[in-house]
């Protein structure tokens, strides 16, 4: 691959900027696997930036159901090519194992799917210290509720500089830095009272997946930089969303990377002036899982009603997921910190049946009223919802296709949803299948056609 093309010049606006990033705009589990598998029609190259095997995206193409963890859900769209940039963490097992089943769903991945040699490995001993600090009750040890794939020790690793990358398996000492990394590990998790884990079982496990994935390692930061000078369509596939950021999230209750739009241009090196816009993805209502403060959660039959009808179960750890009404404070601050273009907004038929609607348009703290996110958890714990109360639309939309044909209340509950986030919806999904999507007038006009 010649670098050639990296040389052309740029200064006058010759290249044609095609690249578009999509980011969850609460805390995951939007619904952006089905939006990403929407807008994958358009583009050639789809690529993660940040995250691992803790994701959980959920896309059904006709009668069958997918459920991708790691790998880009474009993988399911024939001629498509995925990328796994530098910014994620990979656990070649539990990769191998999605990639298989992917394969036994009869889609073909050859020569589409590319693994970043600067791409960090979530390795056994990540997993098993993941599950110790979980399980740990030391008093102070804050349980974020994780998904337990190891992905906090694996950024840790990184950060310190010990981690181990994709690159490194092709290098002749890949096994004896690995055996050295897993004595390091297995010293730690004894200290805490845990079993350590079994040196020749763990190396044969990692040099096994290895073999398998060298053949897909490469340079991706190069093959996409190359794709985005010659203004070939890509789409940067965010996980988690953006209130789990490990910097603008609700810290410590956060994953461990940079979920927000920003982390497209660091975890792939594609730089930030190649990007041309941002979908940021929200669901009607809110959900999460794991722990933390959820200012509009509710406890009461609404919430139970959400969590039936919108089927709210974790797709990595099938944990029931807390639900409440839209938090448009959280929603504007994600617009602000990813600078959202538009809104997707899914999972509207959820509500469907309810008489009225909340909306929550700013917080109580201790008495005084704030319209923005408060930085430490402590005041964000101490936030209440401030509602908004709009008459529901009492009527199934699923069937609905375009935005004339929504109920008016429909219509003016998303209307609400953008004055107060600041941000139009270009698209509105009422259901889980790709044809149930609407394109509002509002969409962007590359795909109005
Ligand atoms: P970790 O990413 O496994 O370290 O988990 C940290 C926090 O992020 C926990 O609250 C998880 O429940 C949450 N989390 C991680 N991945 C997802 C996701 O894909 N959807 C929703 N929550 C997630």
């Amino acid at each position: 691959m010649s670098p050639a093309l990296l040389s052309v010049d740029t200064t006058k606006g010759k290249y044609l900027m095609a690249t578009r990033v999509l980011i969850g705009g609460q805390w995951g589990d939007e619904g952006k696997g089905k939006i990403v598998d929407v807008l994958t029609e358009q583009a050639t190259w789809i690529a993660r930036f940040q995250g691992g095997n803790n994701a959980g995206h959920t896309v059904k193409v006709g009668d069958q159901k997918f459920v991708l963890h790691l790998i880009p859900s474009g993988i399911l769209r024939e001629g498509k090519t995925c990328i796994l940039g530098n910014g994620c963490v990979i656990d070649p097992s539990g990769f191998l194992k999605e990639l298989d089943e992917v394969r036994a769903g009869g889609i073909n991945t050859e020569g589409r799917l590319w693994i970043s040699d600067r791409a960090q490995l979530a390795l056994p001993y990540h997993r098993a210290l993941d599950g110790a600090r979980e399980t740990r009750d030391c008093g102070k040890t804050v349980k974020i509720g994780t998904t337990r794939r190891g992905i906090g020790p694996a950024y840790a690793d990184k950060m310190t500089r010990m981690g181990l990358r994709a690159g490194d398996m092709l290098e002749d000492d890949f096994e004896e830095r690995l055996r050295h990394n897993i004595e390091e590990h297995n010293r730690t998790l004894v200290f805490q009272g845990h079993d350590p884990l079994g040196m020749e079982a763990t190396v044969a496990e990692v040099l096994g997946a290895a073999e398998r994935m060298i053949p897909m390692i490469t340079d991706t930061t190069l093959l996409l930089n190359q794709a985005v000078l010659k203004g070939e369509e890509v789409l940067f596939e965010g996980a988690q969303g953006t209130m789990l950021d490990i910097d603008h999230g609700s810290y410590p209750f956060v994953t461990s990377s940079n979920t927000t739009s920003g982390g497209a241009a660091t975890g792939t090196g594609v730089p930030p002036n190649r990007i041309r816009d941002v979908i940021g993805v929200v669901k009607a209502y809110t959900t999460r899982v794991g722990e933390g403060p959820f200012p509009t959660e509710l406890f009461d039959d609404d919430g139970m009603n959400m969590a039936k009808v919108g089927d709210e179960f974790g797709a990595t750890t099938g944990r029931p997921r807390r639900c409440g009404w839209f938090d448009a404070v959280v929603a504007r601050y994600a617009v602000m910190v990813n600078g959202v273009n538009w809104w997707a907004l899914t999972k509207l038929d959820v509500l469907d049946a309810f008489k009225t609607i909340k909306i929550c348009v700013a917080y109580d703290m201790d008495g005084q009223r704030i319209e923005y996110l408060p930085a430490h958890i402590r005041r964000f714990a101490a936030c209440r919802p401030v509602y908004e109360e709009m008459p529901g639309w009492n009527t199934p939309t699923t069937h609905i296709r375009t935005w004339e044909a929504l109920p008016e209340a429909c219509r003016n509950y998303i209307r609400r949803i953008e004055e107060l986030t600041c941000a139009p919806a270009g698209f509105v999904s009422v259901g889980p299948k790709r044809d149930e999507t609407i394109l509002t007038p509002n969409a962007p006009a590359d795909l109005k056609g």
